[in-house]
């Protein structure tokens, strides 16, 4: 047994732990807990006061020599389940209320007008897609963590909620104006089939980790065409959901779902080209032909 100190990365010094020489960090952050008011989720382990965080299932190295740890609040957690529950819940009940109650945002005049065939198809599109999210966070994702910071609550549901609102107004005001047949019929078919893309990666996801464990390994090709996909890029999911909202800005021809799709390109850029570099990082012999998420591109 070694004794360590514990320090915050501001360099206050909280107390000591007593723990073995290679003991994961999961065990360091529950003696941690013992003698701070931090929970295990809202601990961050670092060697170093300016160091990254360190995974759970991992040692610190040097820990017999250096026996110090550096340990950073990371706030209030609050469950991942619930915050994609609320995230995702909220464009539904939003989009829906605006399209079945639309004299709360257009005035007493709106009411009893008919919602347009496009108007009623993007509300299913819409319905479907966030539905769909809601199933995937309760009977799909393996999430390896448990938890995150609730201050990021507020600002993804401003992104979701906010947005939802936005497109919602435009595609169900009494003036909207759908674009060509064909090209309605364009959009609807590119949303649905990116749709299913996104889907099947999530499956795909699923199945590379047991239940209960954070392993994480190398995504490749399944039997389902889509995924195949992996082949080029090493977030598919974020491929399919970009292109889900492509499709729905062609079929609505809607000014807000066209920056709703740039906001989420890039937010889903910065995140897959973060989980590419670790994937490559990770793996020695991570395929080199592709690319984050655009394939061929970036
Ligand atoms: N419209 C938008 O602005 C927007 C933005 C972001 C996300 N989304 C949607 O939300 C979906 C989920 O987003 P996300 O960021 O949670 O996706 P993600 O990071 O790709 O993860 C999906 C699930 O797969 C697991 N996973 C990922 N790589 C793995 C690997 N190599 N081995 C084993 N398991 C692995 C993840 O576990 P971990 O918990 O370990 O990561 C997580 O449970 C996206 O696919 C997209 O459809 C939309």
């Amino acid at each position: 047994m070694v004794q360590v100190e514990v320090y915050t990365t501001t360099n206050k010094k909280l107390g000591d732990i007593s723990v073995s020489e290679n003991v994961k960090v999961i065990d360091i952050k529950k003696e941690i807990a013992k003698i701070s008011k931090l929970s295990v989720e809202r601990q961050s382990v670092r060697s170093e006061a300016k160091g990254k965080d360190i995974k759970d299932d991992s040692t610190i190295e040097n820990l017999g020599s250096t026996r110090k740890v550096f340990v950073k609040d990371l706030g209030p957690q609050i469950g991942w389940n619930t915050v994609f529950l609320l995230e995702y819940a909220g464009p539904f009940v939003i989009y829906v209320l605006v399209a079945y109650r639309p004299w709360l945002l257009y005035g007493a005049e709106a009411q009893g007008t008919e919602l347009s065939t496009t108007a009623k198809i993007a509300l299913g599109c819409w319905s479907i897609h966030y539905l769909k999210r809601i199933f995937e966070t309760l009977f799909i994702h393996r999430f390896s963590h448990g938890t995150m910071p609730i201050r990021n609550l507020f600002k993804n549901c401003g992104y979701y909620w906010g947005f939802c609102l936005y497109v919602a107004y435009h595609v169900n005001h009494p003036l909207f104006t759908a674009p060509l047949l064909l090209q309605q019929i364009i959009g609807l078919a590119i949303f649905a089939v990116c749709e299913v893309g996104n889907l099947s990666t999530h499956i795909l996801l699923r199945n590379l980790r047991p239940a209960g464990t954070t392993v994480r390994k190398i995504p490749v090709p399944d039997n389902f065409p889509l995924t195949k996909l992996f082949d080029l890029v090493s977030c598919p999911n974020y491929t399919y959901e970009l292109g889900a909202w492509i499709g729905f800005t062609i079929m609505t021809s809607c000014l807000p779902a066209a920056l709703f799709t740039l906001a989420g390109f890039y937010q889903m850029a910065v995140w897959a080209l973060g989980k590419h570099k670790n994937y490559r990082k990770e793996f020695p012999n991570y395929p080199k032909q592709r690319k984050a998420i655009v394939p061929f591109i970036l």
